[in-house]
């Protein structure tokens, strides 16, 4: 299979490479961080049938849409890459609020406008977004970040009912907390933290047996569930004493 991962220098999508990394597998990993990606396909290079690297930023978009061209059609898109502000709980200045919006959402759809009609033609391809279980409950410190995911889950719904005649799949993934860069910055105690192999293992079978949505840790999920059923005044309540 020949799989375009991004966000592929740290974190889940760097396991991702790891765990996708083997003899019938033509990897792509994009990210900025070209050391990183070098060192990772030195590790990786023997493991698979290709690795290829594409350094990239994805808010760039011209530039990202030329690189994804000449990349071609490929059978797995992985939209791993993602930032978040922290959880400061500060006032987020426009630049960080529109940069975050760029990476988490947008990047996604200058990815998709090349690589939607190629799939169309093959009439397969699978498309994976990272979302988060954010998505699904706001603090208060994080609303950036979780607007930005609850984005990418109406925009995934929409590529799914839209393109499901021409045999695309799309596998919306909503991860808990897992370990990586992006929580190396979080201060505060993080329910049910998942190490990083862990959590992508579980991405993995997900996409292998094409979930349309995959939220996890299932315990952390219901507690979300839960607390969204609860009238707004005891939600409100329970959000500022987590605070
Ligand atoms: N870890 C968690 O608990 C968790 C939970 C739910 C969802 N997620 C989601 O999982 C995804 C991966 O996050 P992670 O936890 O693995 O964080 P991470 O270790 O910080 O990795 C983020 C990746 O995104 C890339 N990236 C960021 N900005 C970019 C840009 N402008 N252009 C190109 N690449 C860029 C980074 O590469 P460069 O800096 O080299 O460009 C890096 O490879 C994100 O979408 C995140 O929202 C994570």
């Amino acid at each position: 299979m020949k799989i375009l991962i991004t966000g592929a220098s740290s974190g889940l999508g760097e396991e991702l490479a790891r765990q996708y990394a083997s003899a019938d597998n033509e990897l792509i990993l994009l990210a900025r961080r070209e050391d990183k990606l070098f060192k990772l396909r030195s590790e990786l290079f023997e493991k698979c049938k290709s690795i290829d690297i594409v350094v990239a930023d994805v808010t760039a978009f011209d530039e990202l849409q030329k690189k994804i061209k000449s990349i071609g059609s490929v059978d797995i898109v992985i939209l791993n890459a993602g930032v978040s502000l922290g959880h400061s709980g500060d006032i987020p200045t426009i630049d960080e609020f529109k940069n975050l919006y760029d990476v988490n959402v947008l990047s996604n759809h200058a990815i998709l406008e090349i690589l939607l009609p190629l799939f169309k033609k093959q009439q397969s391809g699978k498309i994976v977004f990272i979302s988060s279980l954010a998505s699904l409950f706001t603090m208060p410190s994080s609303k950036v970040y979780s607007s930005s995911k609850r984005a990418l889950n109406a925009y995934a719904e929409g590529i799914r009912y839209k393109y499901k005649k021409d045999g695309i799949k799309v596998i919306n993934i909503l991860p808990g907390f897992i370990k990586s860069e992006l929580t190396d910055k979080n201060e505060f105690n993080m329910p049910f933290l998942l190490e990083t192999d862990e959590g992508v293992q579980r991405i993995i079978k997900a996409i292998k047996k094409e979930k349309r949505t995959y939220a996890f840790p299932l315990r952390f999920y219901l507690i979300i569930s839960f607390l969204n059923l609860l009238p707004y005044f005891l939600r409100e309540k329970i959000v500022n004493s987590l605070k």
